[in-house]
């Protein structure tokens, strides 16, 4: 998938259009590093996991160990409202790239089940 996406062209582009909605989201951007630096930083750990994830330089892990992801979000409240708010962005930002009708298929089903896997606080 990685090299079919066009490498890591696309995960930058996806996580900034995806950070950038995330910014002016009324939801989600209050769980978010309001520090303009750490909020780069978040954004480029989503861009290093998800390089990884889709067979890319495992350079995530490299830096920050083992995703254990659902661990790393239990700090934040993540109910049904934040699932989909996060879910509806991603959702734009992959739409927006133009993939391969299959590609952008198995992209968005990963994104449905790990965005439901994250939920901590149900309702
Ligand atoms: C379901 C709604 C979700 C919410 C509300 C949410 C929220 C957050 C927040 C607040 C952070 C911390 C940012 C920071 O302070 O650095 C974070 C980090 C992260 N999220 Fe999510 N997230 C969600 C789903 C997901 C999903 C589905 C994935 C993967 C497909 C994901 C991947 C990541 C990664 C890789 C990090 C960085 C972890 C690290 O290395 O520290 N998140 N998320």
């Amino acid at each position: 998938m990685y090299d079919r996406v066009g490498g890591m062209p696309f995960f930058e582009q996806l996580t900034r259009r995806f950070y950038d909605a995330i910014a002016g989201d009324a939801v989600l951007a209050p769980l978010y590093p309001s520090d303009p630096e750490q909020f780069e930083q978040a954004r480029v750990n989503l861009r290093g996991f998800l390089v990884q994830y889709w067979g890319g330089p495992p350079t995530y892990s490299d830096e920050r160990g083992h995703p254990r992801l659902r661990m790393r979000h239990a700090p934040f409240v993540i109910g049904d409202a934040e699932r989909d708010a996060w879910l509806a962005h991603m959702t734009e930002a992959v739409r927006s790239r133009g993939l391969a009708p299959l590609d952008e298929t198995q992209m968005l089903t990963y994104f449905q089940a790990s965005a439901a896997h994250m939920v901590n606080a149900p309702g």
